[in-house]
């Protein structure tokens, strides 16, 4: 998970913060894991806020051209623009995500989703592959 998010935030100058949250067993919150970036003030997210805890809950990604005009976003940095939420599924259940801001509007094309997605499937299929 640190090389996946060191290589994606690394190889696009469009992903400025690029880090996991993973869900915690005992109660409905995402707890960042590994990043890329700024340090964040958010290193906890109950899944009744952000676009991070959207994400997570409908399990579904979701893209957000303009952060500023979604009231759900919980601002991270001022320069944030544009944000990328994947979810990390194990045997169809969601166990954390992937989030990536940048300081573009609508940073994330088709081919952005497609790329993230697709990393994304290859950590859960990893995690999946150790747990009962
Ligand atoms: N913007 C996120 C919070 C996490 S920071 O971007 C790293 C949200 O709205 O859930």
């Amino acid at each position: 998970m640190k090389d996946i998010v060191r290589l994606l935030h690394d190889a696009n100058s469009k992903y400025n913060w690029v880090g996991f949250y993973m869900l915690e067993k005992s109660e409905p919150t995402l707890a960042l894991g590994a990043f890329e970036g700024v340090p964040t003030p958010h290193t906890r997210i109950r899944l009744d806020q952000g676009i991070c805890g959207a994400a997570a809950s409908s399990g579904r990604t979701i893209v957000v051209d303009d952060v500023n005009s979604d009231p759900r976003y919980l601002a991270c940095s001022l320069e944030t623009k544009s944000e990328m939420v994947v979810p990390v599924l194990v045997r169809g259940k969601v166990v954390g995500e992937l989030d990536i801001d940048s300081h573009f509007p609508a940073a994330f094309t088709a081919e952005d989703r497609e790329l993230v997605e697709y990393s994304v499937r290859i950590v859960g299929q990893y995690l999946e592959s150790f747990s009962a």
